[in-house]
């Protein structure tokens, strides 16, 4: 029997050609693995309602961890247009099949490391390494929204807090409202995680991303926790930032970060910003990590464009299964791997679109696979 049991999941369009070439690298590293192919995304939705079925729910259920693709997902009245006649005019509402592993698998942690590999013409910078942690289940992205806002909350709210009342001017049908929920448990356990990485992986410094000025309860209770935690770790520095002026110092000097956390939304945000420091969507990968299970996916999309070209940069894909060996322990292999990644990338030879050349996703596996 395998040694690992790992949910295959490619999901739509380049998902597909980016899993085909991480498979061949995985091959090559003789992973004591049996991946597990289980569908999730469009597909699923427009057929069964549904992007992450139930026996996908299982199959994960029933796995060491997962590699995910990427899926296509459209706004609401898209997605219910590209449903199957027989499933149309039921009301039903596509929700990310994505978000709702994190919740429910509780993936409290995503990891998205941003390093610029030696030679990669796509570099803003040489030298940047900024591994950013990102809180994965709560904040702006909890999922209490609403529209029309009922009366009970609206008076509720108001109860509570009066400056709701400026509000009473717009009518039900006018106002969206979405709650930003943060608890001191996730925002210890996420600061916690930034600082073990730290430690860990020897990087100097810690900075909390959020907006306490503004945002007082939430972004406050962050930073608050933040600082408690960074007590425990005197070795390491720990700075405070706000997200609108992080922007402008990781543009003016990424050099000087290095490990950031911050809340769910803030964390997608100046996380893409960092992936683009480091070459954009062909670099950046991610894990999302629980207690039990983890997800690895590159953090790009499907790119509908590209779909079955076999032309896009799976380098995302690799270091997110890098990522994953890492976390299932086998971080001799891990480290092979990145030094194969590392060693193509600074060589040149192999380059995909998006770094300048002609070569194919698949030529990259190979190129990969033959320093392994
Ligand atoms: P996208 O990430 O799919 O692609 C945007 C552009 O980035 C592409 O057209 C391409 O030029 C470039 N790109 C992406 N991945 C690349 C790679 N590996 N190598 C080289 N270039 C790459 O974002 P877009 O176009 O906004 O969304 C397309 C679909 O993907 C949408 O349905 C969206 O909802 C979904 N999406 C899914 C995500 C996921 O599965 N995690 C994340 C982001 C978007
Ligand atoms: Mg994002």
């Amino acid at each position: 029997m395998a040694k690992y049991k790992i949910a295959w999941l490619p999901g739509d369009g380049i998902g597909v050609d980016v899993m085909d070439a991480a498979k061949i690298v995985l091959d090559k590293l003789r992973l004591e693995a049996e991946y597990i192919p289980g569908d999730i995304g469009w597909e699923c939705w427009r057929a069964e309602a549904n992007p992450l079925p139930d026996r996908t729910i299982n199959l994960l259920k029933n796995t060491d961890c997962a590699l995910f693709g990427a899926i296509t997902s459209l706004p609401k009245q898209e997605a219910e247009a590209a449903l199957i006649p027989e499933l149309q005019g039921k009301g039903l509402v596509y929700a990310s099949p994505i978000v709702r592993m994190r919740q429910e698998f509780n993936l409290r942690t995503n990891l998205r490391p941003c390093k610029a590999y030696p030679g990669n013409p796509l570099n803003y910078k040489e030298g940047i390494d900024i591994p950013v942690f990102r809180e994965n289940t709560e904040d702006l992205y909890s999922g209490v929204e609403f529209f029309p806002l009922p009366d009970e909350v609206r008076e509720a709210v108001k109860k509570h807090n009066k400056k709701m009342a400026r509000f009473d001017i717009h009518p039900a049908g006018e106002v969206a409202v979405t709650l930003r929920i943060n608890t001191k448990t996730a925002c210890r356990n996420i600061v916690t995680d930034a600082f073990e990485y730290a430690m860990k992986y020897g990087y100097p410094s810690v900075t909390v991303v959020e907006k306490p000025n503004v945002m007082r309860e939430t972004s406050g209770l962050m930073v608050r926790t933040a600082r408690e935690v960074a007590k425990n770790y005197p070795a390491i520095k720990f700075w405070e930032a706000n997200i609108d002026a992080i922007c402008m110092w990781l543009i003016k000097n990424p050099n000087d970060y290095a490990v950031l956390v911050t809340s769910n939304m803030f964390g997608d945000i100046i996380s893409d910003l960092c992936a683009q420091l480091v070459g954009g969507l062909g670099f950046a990968s991610s894990g999302n990590i629980g207690d039990k299970y983890a997800v690895f996916e590159p953090t790009h999309g499907s790119a509908p464009k590209y779909a079955g070209q076999y032309k896009v940069n799976p380098i995302a894909t690799f270091l997110s299964a890098k990522l994953m060996l890492d976390w299932l322990g086998e971080t001799s292999m891990a480290g092979r791997l990145e030094a194969a990644i590392a060693a193509v990338i600074k060589e040149g030879k192999v380059r995909t679109y998006d770094m300048g050349g002609t070569s194919s996703t698949i030529d990259m596996a190979h190129a990969v696979a033959a320093k392994l």
